[in-house]
This record gives C-alpha cells, sequence and structure tokens, in this order.
C-alpha cells in the first residue's frame, strides 16, 4: 500500500515536471500580470502585457535558468521572424537581451532596428538558480510579417531553451548553441491587455538594459 502510494506519487511529480501551461502570471517583483507560457521542466517562462489598444509595443518576460538562454519567436517559426533571446552575463550579476533574426535554420545573428528593449529593473535579476527578465519591447509589433499583429486576439509565438550559457555571454552579439527544447505558442492576447499597461511602461529605464541586481 505504502510503496503504491509512493509510486504514484513520483508518477504525478514526474509528470509534472515535464508540464507546459499557458495563462496569466503575475511577475512577484514588478506585479505586471503577463498571458504566459511556462516549461516547468527547463524554468522556461516567456510573458506579455499589451494596453488596452495595442500599437507597437509590448512589456515582455522571460526567464530560464541557471546561466542558459531563454528565447522567444515573435511571429511563430523560428526563420524569419524577430527573435528576442536573453540570458544572465558572465558575473551573473545582469540580464543581457538580443535581438536575432535569421533565414534558414541555424544559428541567428544578432540584428538592429528601430526595435528596441529597456530592461524594468524591480523584474531584471539573477541568482544564479533563476532569472528573470522584464523589458519594455519599443517598436516590437511589426506590419512586415516578422511578428504578431497589434490586432491578433491570439499570438501565434514560438519558444526555445538551452540551459548552457551562450559563448561570450557579456555581448549581445555572442553564438548561442541550438536549443535543447522548442516549439509553437499560442497566447491569448486580450488577456494580456491591462489599464495598468502604461504606468509598467513607464518603469522602464533606458540605462538599465543591462541592470545590476
Ligand atoms: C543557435 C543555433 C540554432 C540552431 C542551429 C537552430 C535550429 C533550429 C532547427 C533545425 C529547428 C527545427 C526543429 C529542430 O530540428 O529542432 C528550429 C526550430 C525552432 N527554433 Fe531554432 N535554432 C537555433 C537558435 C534559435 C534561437 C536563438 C531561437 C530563439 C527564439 C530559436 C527558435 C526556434 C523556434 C521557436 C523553433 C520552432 C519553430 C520552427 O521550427 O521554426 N532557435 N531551430
Amino acid at each position: 500500500m505504502k510503496l503504491t502510494l509512493l509510486s504514484s506519487v513520483l508518477a504525478l511529480s514526474s509528470t509534472s515536471l515535464a508540464a507546459t501551461s499557458t495563462g496569466i502570471i503575475v511577475e512577484p517583483k514588478t506585479n505586471i500580470s503577463f498571458s504566459s507560457f511556462s516549461d516547468s521542466a527547463s524554468g522556461y517562462t516567456f510573458g506579455i502585457a499589451l494596453p488596452t489598444t495595442p500599437g507597437t509595443d509590448f512589456i515582455g518576460y522571460l526567464a530560464g535558468k541557471g546561466v542558459g538562454w531563454s528565447g522567444v519567436s515573435l511571429g511563430g517559426p523560428m526563420t524569419n521572424k524577430l527573435l528576442v533571446v536573453a540570458w544572465p552575463n558572465s558575473k551573473a550579476t545582469s540580464i543581457v537581451g538580443s535581438f536575432r533574426e535569421v533565414a534558414k535554420y541555424g544559428p541567428p545573428p544578432e540584428v538592429t532596428g528601430t526595435f528596441t528593449q529597456t530592461a524594468i529593473p524591480a523584474g531584471t535579476y539573477t541568482d544564479g538558480k533563476t532569472w528573470s527578465y522584464v523589458f519594455l519591447c519599443s517598436k516590437c509589433i511589426a506590419s512586415d510579417g516578422t511578428t504578431f499583429a497589434a490586432t491578433d486576439a491570439t499570438g501565434a509565438l514560438g519558444w526555445a531553451v538551452n540551459a548552457a550559457a551562450p559563448a561570450t555571454p557579456d555581448k549581445s552579439s555572442s553564438s548561442l548553441s541550438k536549443h535543447t527544447s522548442q516549439g509553437k505558442i499560442s497566447l491569448d492576447l486580450k488577456a494580456a491587455q491591462s489599464a495598468n499597461y502604461a504606468t509598467w511602461a513607464a518603469l522602464a529605464t533606458k540605462s538599465s538594459r543591462i541592470v545590476r541586481k
């Protein structure tokens, strides 16, 4: 009897270890509410917060474990879409964020454009075990097909993660090893809308794209 109970507890916990989930989460340090996707095995989370009338900007939330990188495709597939990737720096004192884009499967190089990411310091930190990056993504919603559209009720996005550190973690242009887990995600963008958006977006400070804890 005891053994049966124990094995069902183990079965339950191994199921929950592999679980992915979507829904609203409140990031505890900023109290910002995000429509989110999480993968408990890798510690990956991506969340998005939008104003009640979405335009070109959103607040993003990327999280991961250890020294690894977490990325989101703002358009779904990996290729020909705007990718945002983030990871802790080499001293575990800050988070580095990077835009990437690539036409064919392969290491995506850094890309520049009118889009910018600016950290919200309270939600941007690492304790060595887990890390969190809350950022204002300005001009990140494009109308050229590289991202979801401001009018989409559901965001067809993609996620990717690797627990290994980028080769030169202090540089936003660092090369990355291929993800160990990846896939498509469907996020409720209506639920991502909040009347508090402008207040939250004002917490992003230009100087803090790379932030000390
Ligand atoms: C660094 C080297 C990378 C290589 C060699 C690579 C390669 C690939 C390949 C071959 C696939 C197809 C599925 C598979 O065979 O596993 C794929 C899928 C995917 N990759 Fe990457 N990738 C890299 C980095 C990234 C990064 C940084 C992101 C950031 C978001 C990303 C996002 C995705 C997503 C969302 C998918 C699933 C959707 C799709 O198949 O297009 N990848 N990748």
